[in-house]
């Protein structure tokens, strides 16, 4: 079981769920059951993270951490149901699924839709193959080597469940996920408040829980790929763990046609 930090959780009543600014969200994403949107990602124009940002209290070996097997479940079991509502609103029929930090629950929908093919990359064997939602599996330290051993353009949708604060090179990792997503496709990295301190990243342990949001916001919108409509949620919960998820998106065919490349500016703001 993950720690739970002391972090300031801001706090909004279920009864001021956003239907108003769900009305603006893209159609293709999270309608339902959100109690707020973070939006307003960042001002800068360039990756502002720096090497102390992505250290870990302990930099000793992935490997060794995840060397042993955790049948448990990082989250309460309603932010389970409320992270499996999420993907019920966005898988589609026949999607092909990348779950990124995966172990041996994935926290998909019982009555998903029919998935065409799912793949995990996790870190502990034992784990992936006990996740009966795999139809295979890859154990690889990101960390170590930020590359996914997959095509580009091989799946409809990403998923990174409770795991996006352990990613110590997340710009490699967010520009991996565009080049394997189909045009299209959705990246979704959600998250709780628990963790295990000394594995993620410095940065994540200073910032209040809105602000991890816009980190990860900021991943999407400035690791280089062209990810967009990057929204930050954060999703009703009925017990005690919040939920927060952030999706970005990689454009059509139609859209990358179609798209004229903005100058970039140098930027001088803080973070
Ligand atoms: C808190 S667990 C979450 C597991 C699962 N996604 C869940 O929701 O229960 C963190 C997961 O991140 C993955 N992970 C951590 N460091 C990693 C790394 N360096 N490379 C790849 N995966 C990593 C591990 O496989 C581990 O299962």
């Amino acid at each position: 079981m993950l720690i739970k930090t002391s972090i300031l959780l801001v706090t909004h009543s279920i009864a001021s769920m956003s239907t108003k600014a769900a009305s603006t969200l893209p159609q293709y994403s999270i309608q339902h059951n959100i109690q707020r949107i973070i939006s307003q990602p960042t001002q800068h124009k360039q990756w502002p993270f720096t090497q102390q940002d992505l250290r870990r209290a302990d930099e000793t070996s992935d490997q060794h951490w995840y060397s042993q097997p955790r049948f448990v479940t990082h989250i309460d079991d309603q932010c389970i149901q409320a992270l499996s509502n999420v993907y019920f609103q966005v898988f589609q029929d026949n999607d092909s699924v990348l779950d990124l930090c995966s172990s041996w629950i994935s926290h998909f929908p019982v009555n998903q839709p029919t998935l065409s093919n799912v793949v995990g990359l996790g870190m502990n064997e034992q784990e992936l193959a006990r996740n009966p939602i795999l139809d295979s599996f890859v154990v690889k330290d990101l960390n170590l080597e930020p590359k996914l051993p997959f095509e580009d353009n091989s799946f409809d949708k990403i998923t990174n469940a409770v795991s996006v604060d352990y990613l110590s090179k997340p710009q490699e990792i967010f520009v991996e996920m565009h080049r394997v997503l189909k045009p299209g496709g959705l990246a979704i990295m959600a998250w709780s408040n628990r963790m295990f301190p000394t594995k993620v990243v410095d940065m994540w342990l200073k910032v209040s829980e809105e602000e991890r949001v816009k980190i990860v916001q900021s991943y999407f919108l400035l690791c280089g790929a062209p990810f967009v409509d990057v929204v930050g949620y954060q999703m009703v919960t009925l017990g005690t763990d919040p939920l927060y998820v952030v999706v970005g998106r990689k454009r059509t065919q139609q859209e990358e046609k179609e798209f004229i490349i903005p100058k970039v500016e140098d930027d001088k703001s803080s973070l």
